[in-house]
């Protein structure tokens, strides 16, 4: 009966609940990073949890029209700058996983400047997935590897994005969709996996905490019986 020590969240959804509002898609993106500041608190405040990871920024996500693509990385460069006091005042480390060099230096240097003000913070490691994509991680994690012999399943471990993070107890997406969309799938083999159909702007704190009622009721037995 243990509680997630970290929960993932594919945060699906945004685009249609602007349009069910006869919003721009983009205004769906505007309201999802409020949800991730409001999540974020909440997980912080929560003893238990240490380790929130949030699908942010696809490497599929490149192919969206040009106009969205911006958007979303302009709200990610206003978040940076406007969340910084939601990590220090709630003590929440800030990092990432992903392949950074896709974005430009300046949106770079704000990712690494959070990250030092906030690394010995202890509330809560918020890992946003940026530019992340697992079939992308595994290959340059290999690639890092390549010399070496005998590779194990620790050394892979060692050389993914999330060699700092333990693997996800509880996957949540949002949104209706069934699937992983090529996010955490060698950290999540394990993972309690549970699909929401609450679009991510609709995500309450209330579903989440039902979530982790009945996590906490499975008994993972890890392959075990
Ligand atoms: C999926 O919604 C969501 C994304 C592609 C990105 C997630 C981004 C945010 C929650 C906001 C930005 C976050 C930060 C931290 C600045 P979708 O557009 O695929 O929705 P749809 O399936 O309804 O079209």
């Amino acid at each position: 009966m243990n509680n997630p020590n970290h929960i993932a969240i594919i945060m699906d959804g945004n685009g249609r609940w602007a349009l069910k509002q006869g919003l721009l898609r983009n205004l769906g993106h505007n309201k999802g990073s409020e949800k991730v500041r409001e999540i974020t608190i909440y997980m912080a405040k929560r003893k238990d949890v240490s380790y929130l990871t949030l699908y942010a920024f696809s490497t599929e996500n490149w192919k969206r029209p040009k106009k969205e693509v911006d958007f979303l990385i302009l709200l990610l460069n206003k978040y940076l700058k406007k969340e910084e006091k939601t990590y220090t005042e709630n003590n929440i480390k800030f990092n990432t996983i992903g392949d950074l060099k896709a974005f430009d230096i300046k949106t770079i240097n704000m990712i690494e400047e959070l990250k030092e003000k906030t690394k010995n913070n202890t509330s809560l490691t918020q890992t946003l997935a940026l530019n992340y994509g697992s079939k992308n991680e595994i290959a340059r994690a290999f690639n890092s590897i390549k010399n070496k012999q005998d590779i194990n399943e620790e050394d892979i471990s060692n050389a993914l994005d999330t060699k700092d993070i333990p693997d996800v107890d509880l996957l949540i997406r949002s949104g209706g969709e069934k699937r992983l969309s090529n996010f955490m799938l060698w950290q999540s083999s394990y993972s309690e996996i549970f699909f929401i159909d609450t679009l991510w702007p609709d995500v309450e704190i209330d579903e989440i905490e039902k979530i982790i009622k009945d996590f906490v009721k499975i008994h993972r037995k890890f392959g075990n019986i």
